[in-house]
């Protein structure tokens, strides 16, 4: 069963906190992926004189909000502008956030499909890998201008230890057996087993010589959290602390975020056969559709990723191999998420969902590995 919020739940936690809510104001956008519960609703002022519109934001994990405000706090002087300003409340269950007018998220937009916006989409991206970029190169966390490194344990949730907490649990149990086949995906041999493949995630991300370059990040910078006007201007919502236990601070997994246009989010069908066992091959067929323009986004973090590892204080030959196993890793972790969420329910329009995930898994690591041959 979902959990949701009730108006009368977000009324009085508004209430309760000093807010002034204008009657019959509240209304429900969405429900992320992630669990948030996203309302709209018009607050009076700190003069007391007008109601000005806001998003309420919500979510049943508390350590959630906590870590985003910090984040928040800790990008607001490189980004300044280009985040959207948010205030905590109450004891920090909830998200007071400016709401920004006749936007689309860059996500809504892709999936959209509308050509005529192809150009806005490609602004957009560009504008944001600009304002990131001075965060990624300009502030590390351990210069005086960061945040000391202490402060992300103490904000961490204590974990198994685990990488990627249950998930190697939940994919051991979906490919069961399945797992030490070769794989194949959508006709092409990969010429690595499964376990080969989340094997080479995993390690990837313990190994912090290569991953934890300690700049600062946003966190959760993908096509849903960039909000995007017609023209093109971009600003960026919804950062989040990344737990150095998962994958460290890592300039490019902003980055592989950012270029997952191609991800779920913007898929417009998805057909074909679910996983299966084929003459001692683990097999994966799906025909996913995407907005066209993804392709020209993904290559535009691409190129830039390349330019950025050039730079002298960077000089970061491993950045590709690592941009594609962070696209891995993120398809992986949709896979949980959907688990977590829908417990393997079938989504309408979308029966081979998990499917492609994994697949899409695979093909990253398939491209992490031939970029380390290189
Ligand atoms: N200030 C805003 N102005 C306009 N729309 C907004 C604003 N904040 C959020 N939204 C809309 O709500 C969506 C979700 O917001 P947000 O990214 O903060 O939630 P979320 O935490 O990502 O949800 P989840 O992580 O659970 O998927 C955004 O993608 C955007 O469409
Ligand atoms: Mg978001």
């Amino acid at each position: 069963m979902r959990q949701e919020m009730h108006d009368r739940t977000v009324e009085r936690y508004l209430t309760d906190a000093g807010y002034k809510l204008r009657p019959g104001s509240l209304s429900f956008l969405r429900r992320g992926m992630m669990g948030s519960h996203i309302f709209r609703v018009d607050i009076l002022d700190n003069h007391g004189k007008q109601f000005v519109p806001v998003i309420f934001k919500y979510h049943n994990d508390h350590h959630l909000i906590p870590r985003e405000v910090e984040q928040y706090r800790r990008l607001k002087g490189a980004l300044n502008e280009a985040l959207v300003s948010l205030r905590s409340a109450g004891r920090n269950h909830f998200l007071i956030i400016e709401y920004v007018p006749h936007v689309k998220n860059l996500a809504d937009l892709l999936r959209e499909g509308k050509e005529e916006r192809d150009e806005d989409a490609q602004r957009a991206v560009r504008t944001v890998l600009q304002f990131m970029t001075f965060a990624w190169t300009t502030f590390s966390l351990h210069s005086p201008t960061g945040v000391p490194t202490v402060y992300r344990t103490t904000l961490q949730r204590q974990r198994s230890g685990k990488p990627f907490g249950d998930l190697g649990y939940q994919l051991k149990r979906m490919l069961g057996r399945l797992r030490s086949l070769p794989v194949v995906v959508n006709g092409c041999d990969l010429g690595f087993t499964a376990l080969d493949a989340i094997n080479e995630i995993h390690e990837s991300f313990y190994n912090r010589r290569l991953l934890n370059r300690e700049l600062l990040t946003h966190g959760d910078l993908n096509p849903g959290n960039i909000l995007v006007a017609k023209g093109g201007a971009a600003r960026i919502i919804d950062c989040r602390a990344v737990q150095c236990d998962e994958v460290g601070e890592d300039w490019v997994r902003d980055l592989a975020y950012l270029a997952r246009c191609r991800n779920t989010e913007t898929l417009q069908v998805c057909e074909g056969e679910a996983l299966h066992d084929s003459n001692g091959k683990l097999v994966l067929n799906y025909e996913a559709t995407f907005a066209r323009v993804t392709e020209a986004l993904l290559k535009i973090c691409r190129d830039h990723g390349t330019k950025m590892s050039q730079r002298k204080e960077l000089c970061d030959p491993e950045w590709e191999q690592r941009f594609w196993l962070h696209m891995a890793a993120a398809s992986i972790a949709e896979l949980r998420h959907l688990r977590q969420r829908l417990r393997w329910e079938v989504i309408r329009g979308f029966p081979n969902l998990p499917t492609f995930m994994l697949g899409e898994a695979f093909l990253a690591v398939q491209k992490a590995k031939e970029v380390k041959r290189k």
